[in-house]
């Protein structure tokens, strides 16, 4: 029988649903060497962890974060708190002992991630950042055949993550639901917050990220804080577009905003290489798009896949339905769960680790600093 795993989460919001249900389902569909138990909740107001932990079937709940770290029965800290809250949380996590799970970004610049990273990797623990998009099956599928070498030399990167909720001036910035939009609490806007998917997916599939050149925009400059009541200055970017180049020699070209009226989450990415190119859409999330140039000329096109076929021909899937029927965001979660689980057992890195995530959080810096700028600038190696 697989060993128990006790598992706090510390936060109870969006990505605290997310990750309870991949505990829950888990060991539903993988064949995992840990079995967890949701143990304890946490998050700041009583009467909501409580509903929570009901809800998602946790033995306890509590709105100390520290008594989830103080827990000796904890064995997984899972992290889903706002970016400003991250790094206090997993270096005490990690001194403990414990395991750790954290959302992206890591943290609220590269100068603080560097620590995490210090921290996970002198206790020795398990780790990962949770950039759950490299665990959609077609997104894994399109990583598998760039790794074959199937689109020869990468030419283009570009990739776009679109959302349209902060148009309106009346969306305060701070406190529960918005805090996002604060500097304070986030660190940066759409860079931070959807560019690093985006940058940890492309270096990913692509390698490094060398230089940048970007451009941000902040378009509603003042609002109304949720927690003072106060209209104050908005220090995050609402938008950010950036051109780079990869350690390959492929340029990149990125693109984030919270103002493209009629998108809600439209994350795509497209790769073009000397025999081929590649094109993944959130809202299609089981189809990935294959042109081959060297197919016959006249049977030659755009292949549209359905990710969705078994024999270990499509990544994840095995584990599913049967082939042609679907999985979705859910389960992004359970499979990036199911390979931490996994690696942790075997005591193997589980990536993203902090130390891979460190990267992603470079790139974002230098975006900021070259969009301060107005020129290129470098992403140090070290
Ligand atoms: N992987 C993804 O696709 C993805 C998607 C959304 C959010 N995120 C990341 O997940 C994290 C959380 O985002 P969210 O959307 O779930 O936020 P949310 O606002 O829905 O939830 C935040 C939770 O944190 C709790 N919290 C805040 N400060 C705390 C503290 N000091 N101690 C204990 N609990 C505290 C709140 O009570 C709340 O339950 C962020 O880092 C965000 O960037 C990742």
């Amino acid at each position: 029988m697989a060993k128990k795993l006790n598992v706090g989460i510390i936060g109870y919001g969006f990505m605290g649903r997310t990750h309870s249900n991949a505990y829950n389902r888990v060991t539903d569909f993988f064949d995992v060497p840990f079995d967890p138990v949701l143990k304890v909740a946490c998050g700041l107001v009583e009467d909501e962890v409580k509903a929570f932990a009901a809800n998602w079937g946790f033995e306890s709940w509590t709105t100390d974060w520290h008594k989830v770290i103080d827990d000796k029965s904890i064995d997984i800290v899972d992290i889903c708190v706002p970016n400003n809250v991250h790094a206090e949380i997993a270096i005490a996590a990690a001194k403990a002992g414990k395991m750790i799970i954290c959302e992206k970004p890591l943290a609220m610049n590269a100068k603080q991630a560097r620590t995490m990273v210090e921290a996970v990797e002198k206790a020795g623990v398990a780790n990962l950042v949770s950039f759950n998009y490299r665990r959609v099956p077609a997104v894994t599928l399109a990583k598998r055949l760039i790794d074959e070498g199937r689109l020869g030399r990468i030419f283009h990167y570009r990739a776009n993550f679109l959302q349209d909720w902060t148009i309106s001036a009346d969306v305060p910035q701070g406190g529960m639901a918005t805090w996002r939009l604060d500097v304070k609490a986030a660190g940066s806007g759409v860079t931070g917050d959807l560019l690093a998917h985006c940058i940890d997916t492309a270096m990913w599939q692509n390698g490094r990220i060398t230089a940048v050149n970007a451009m941000t925009e902040t378009f509603i400059k003042e609002r109304k804080h949720a927690e003072t009541g106060k209209v104050e200055k908005v220090g995050i970017d609402d938008a950010c577009t950036f051109f780079c180049r990869f350690e390959n020699g492929s340029l990149g070209n990125f693109e984030s905003t919270r103002y493209a009226r009629g998108h809600k989450a439209l994350y795509t990415f497209e790769i073009n290489g000397e025999h081929a190119s590649i094109f993944w859409d959130l809202h299609d999330t089981q189809w990935l798009m294959y042109f081959d140039h060297r197919d016959e000329g006249r049977m030659r096109g755009w292949r549209k896949i359905h990710v969705t076929d078994h024999g270990g021909d499509h990544p994840y899937m095995d584990h599913y339905w049967v082939p042609g029927l679907t999985v979705g965001y859910a389960e992004t979660f359970v499979n990036q769960l199911a390979d931490f689980l996994t690696a942790a057992a075997k005591g193997e890195p589980c990536s993203p680790t902090f130390r891979e995530a460190l990267e992603t959080q470079k790139v974002c810096d230098a975006v900021l600093e070259s969009a301060k700028s107005g020129t290129w600038v470098e992403v140090p190696e070290e």
